[in-house]
């Protein structure tokens, strides 16, 4: 028996593979077992549904999205797929768990339903209420196979039978609905009885009608009527195959959900609920037919999704409920999230409860005022059950850590109220700890800022009229994301968007999906670049390299702009959002910090030509290659003429530029980057190690100090507690990443600024530092195939671990100091090696294989622990 097993076999970027749009899906496994051999070669079984079997062997090491190594799937085509592979110890392994992977529908033919549009009166300048829609069939067998396919203009819900046929929420999720409209599939072959079955569906505006952006907001952004467009296809034991396209026999009518808003809320009166409306022989006579919309061929391209769902993933009990003002009720969940409550109440039929949502309080009452113009206010009228009734909106969301709940009758207890919170079903993949217990909990705002922000496409913030996918934040959010969850399927779908939504000029959104609300249509340096920075960071995170492939016109394009604006070399002139949020930044004016916009622009042009050249590179356009580099190395020189005074000074001296100019490498002679990195250390001490960076520098302002020796001044501005710092907010109480480092002022009031979130992931991308230089745990190749452990112990942490689960498998890096012993436990996943760096002077590289292994060296003046000499004993490799 071989010590080692297939494990994690997974297809693309799902963890389920229940209709797929890719044909031919690519394949990832781990392997798993305690020697330190790698893969030879790999073997695919495919077992059709007819039972027959192929098998694929490959000579190669690859076991990360390996290509489908047989022919394309058909439409609905379901085969199961096992892996066994060889080692280069010479055994083989068993075969894996088998996965069962199923095509979507391929082909726009395959749609044979249309979209069917509800023509409820609809409003243009309030919520509006949402459809029920119903329409039943017959089935005269047993059913052995079911599959409901279905999308909408709107957001949709469905039952068969009154059971809901999933368990994803916000279907079908936030596109750029003009090019392209993802559809779920949903396995109901248990749902469906012989004789009679009702298929039910509620229907709200969403994203697709409803109001969305800033300054009031944009109504109807991507057409005036909602539509949904089903499709059931069933087997029966007796062979027969139905497709019930649900057009004709549809019917609706208006329902419960009296007003659905994702900023507004969700008003609902259960006695408008038609009793048995979503069962079989329920009278819908006078219900109306609703009208057919285009073929599907004609709107937006339809696609299965390549990211999880998004889902409850999280139920949250009360911590606090308290009287608040008359009529109130008080919950503190002690945790903001993004999500929903669900409540249970009893009280007489008509008596309507109002759900009131804050992240925090502010004079000892909710904090509305940082929602805007979102009220995010739920409301449920009673349908007066003796027994009770439970209830949690469908069609809206809400970011919150407080509830007020008015009006509610009669007591309330703990198990009446709940927190729902909602994102992307993503795996989480990255965990840090260290022995400072405000840095860990920094740690755990970051992780609940992603989660808050990663609700189908990575938003700005969860709780007020915006929510937009702004391109700047995750562009710096990017490389902490990638770590914390499996969020590739996400931002690959995002980034599909982003390219879809660029003009032909390369002209890049400053979010996306974009609303025309208002918000200048210029690209901003360091928002637009996530066309390139984003997909460089997927590629060298997951290892995915078709993302390049895909995104490279996209990112070539962006580029193209950006050498378009710039004259004699360089952007001079136009929109720049610049530092945004440099705490020196007028409240009410955040591009307006220290730092020269044109400065950011330009030293992002640079970033982004290296990286669009070295994507020729990697695909081999070599003409591409060649000339990107051409651009990069003129704009470095024109950057440097421009910034660089004749005694190698940054003209415009700040955290941010020399932070840019060191981690960029836009410094050509070593003096002048001695030099800027002590100028650097300087400016932070100066500024009494406060935070002095916006969305540009903060996330590589440490990265910049450690580039210059300075690790302790890195280490004294990381875990600094005076606002404005990272560490400032969890001294206040804070449970998210704020977005501005004064969400809240040290006398408990809010900023004036009317642009307040409480959870904004942007400042939370230092956690990447953490993990990669605190920690120590760095993808050194594609994939982390190649690892390098490298920690920066500093003076003041006793301890850190950084843990991930890489394509490959768990890799840990994990030190503690006592006075001056260091050891360092690391663990590499089968598949991969790694490099090693003490914290020596010599900074010699050591090369590990798989296994865990343990380092120790003697930091032998710890008062000086930047530069500690160092003797490394490496205890075998494998040893555990
Ligand atoms: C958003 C930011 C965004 C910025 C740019 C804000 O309103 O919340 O996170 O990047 O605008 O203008």
């Amino acid at each position: 028996m071989s010590q080692y097993i297939v494990a994690r076999l997974r297809v693309e970027h799902r963890p389920d593979a229940l209709g797929i749009q890719n044909a031919s899906p690519r394949l990832s496994w781990c392997i798993e077992g305690d020697g330190a051999a790698s893969q030879r070669a790999y073997e695919v079984r495919m077992t059709r549904a007819d039972s027959s079997i192929e098998v694929a062997r490959i000579e190669r090491p690859e076991q990360i999205l390996v290509r489908w190594p047989f022919a394309a799937l058909n439409s609905r085509e379901a085969v199961t797929v096992d892996v066994r592979v060889e080692l280069t110890d010479g055994t083989v392994t068993s075969w894996s768990p088998s996965l069962t992977i199923e095509a979507g529908l391929l082909d726009a033919s395959d749609w044979k339903a249309q979209f069917i549009s509800p023509s409820l009166t609809a409003g243009h300048d309030a919520p509006r209420p949402a459809a029920l829609m119903r329409t039943e069939f017959r089935s005269d067998d047993h059913v052995i196979k079911a599959r409901l396919y279905a999308t909408a203009h709107g957001i949709y819900s469905m039952t068969l039978n009154g059971v809901p046929v999933g368990d994803q929420e916000l279907t079908p999720g936030w596109t750029s609905y003009g090019h392209r409209l993802r559809y779920q599939v949903y396995d109901v072959t248990q749902l469906i009885a012989v004789g009679d079955n009702a298929i039910g569906a509620q229907l709200a505006d969403g994203w697709y009608r409803g109001r969305l952006g800033f300054h009031g907001g944009v109504w109807d952004n991507y057409g005036t009527h909602v539509a949904l467009l089903a499709q059931l296809e069933f087997e029966t034991a007796d062979g027969t195959r139905s497709v019930v396209p649900i057009t004709e026999r549809w019917r609706f009518a208006p329902g419960p959900v009296l007003a659905a808003g994702l900023y507004d809320g969700e008003t609902f009166d259960a006695r408008l609920e038609p009793s048995g409306w979503d069962r079989a022989g329920f009278d819908d006579s006078g219900w109306q037919v609703p009208h057919l919309v285009e073929a599907p061929s004609q709107t937006a391209r339809l696609e299965a999704s390549v990211s999880p769902p998004v889902r409850v993933v999280e139920v949250l009990a009360p911590v606090t409920i308290q009287p608040a003002s008359p009529g109130r009720v008080r919950v503190d969940f002690g945790q903001n999230i993004a999500g929903r409550l669900a409540i249970r109440v009893r009280g007489e039929a008509g008596h309507t409860v109002r759900l009131h949502h804050a992240e925090v309080l502010e004079h000892g009452e909710l904090a509305v005022r940082p929602l805007r113009t979102a009220p995010s206010v739920d409301s449920y009228t009673l349908r007066g059950d003796p027994q009770g009734e439970s209830w949690t909106p469908t069609f809206s969301i809400h970011g919150f850590r407080y509830a007020e709940l008015e009006n509610w009758p009669g007591t309330i207890g703990r198990d009446d109220v709940q927190a729902l919170v909602m994102h992307t079903d993503m795996e989480r993949t990255g965990w840090f700890d260290s022995s400072s217990p405000l840095l860990d909990r920094l740690h755990e705002n970051v992780v609940w800022s992603m989660r808050g922000n990663f609700v189908d496409l990575p938003t700005d913030c969860p709780q007020r009229d915006e929510r937009l996918g702004w391109t700047g934040d995750i562009q710096v959010f990017a490389p902490a994301a990638t770590f914390l969850y499996d969020c590739a399927g996400l931002l690959d779908n995002w980034l599909q968007d982003l390219a879809a939504e660029q003009s032909a000029d390369g002209h890049v959104p400053n979010f996306v999906p974009w609303i025309a609300c208002g918000f200048p249509v210029e690209s901003s340096a360091a928002w637009g670049d996530a066309a390139t920075i984003v997909p460089w960071v997927l590629y060298e995170r997951t290892g995915d390299a078709e993302v390049l492939q895909r995104q490279y016109i996209s990112m070539a394009r962006w580029v193209d702009h950006l050498a378009a604006m710039a004259d004699g070399g360089l952007i001079r002139s136009g929109f720049q959002l610049g530092d945004w949020l440099d705490p020196a930044a007028p409240s009410d004016s955040p591009a307006d910090g220290v730092t020269d916009k044109y400065l950011v622009a330009n030293a992002y042009l640079v970033r982004s030509a290296r990286i669009v050249a070295e994507t020729a590179r990697i695909l081999g356009n070599l003409n591409d290659e060649a000339r990107y580099r051409e651009l990069a190395t003129q704009t470095e020189n024109a950057f440097r003429s421009e910034y660089v005074t004749s005694e190698g000074r940054l003209s415009n001296e700040t955290v941010t530029s020399i932070s840019l100019a060191l981690t960029f490498d836009l410094l050509q002679v070593p003096a002048d980057r001695a030099h800027a990195g002590e100028r650097l250390a300087g400016l932070v001490a100066e500024g009494g190690y406060r935070v002095q960076t916006g969305f540009v520098g903060t996330p590589i302002v440490c990265d910049a100090l450690v580039a210059a020796g300075a690790v302790d001044t890195a280490y004294r501005l990381l875990l600094e507690e005076a606002c404005p710092s990272w560490l400032y907010p969890v001294t206040m109480g804070a449970t998210t990443i704020w977005e501005r480092w004064d969400s809240m002022l040290p006398d408990g009031s809010i900023n004036p600024g009317e642009m307040t979130s409480f959870n904004h992931y942007a400042f939370g991308a230092v956690a990447d530092f953490m993990h990669r230089v605190v920690a120590g745990l760095a993808p050194a190749s594609l994939g982390y195939r190649t690892i390098r452990i490298a920690p920066k112990p500093g003076k003041v942490l006793r301890h850190a671990s950084a843990r991930l689960r890489t394509p490959y498998g768990v890799a840990e890096s994990r030190w503690k100091r006592r006075d001056n012993d260091f050891t360092l436990d690391i663990l590499i996943p089968i598949g991969t090696s790694a490099e090693i760096v003490l914290p020596d002077a010599g900074a010699t590289v050591h090369h590990l294989e798989a296994g865990s292994h343990r380092l120790t060296c003697s930091l032998q003046d710890s008062a000086s622990a930047n530069r500690p000499t160092c003797s490394t004993e490496l205890t075998a490799p494998n040893s555990p």
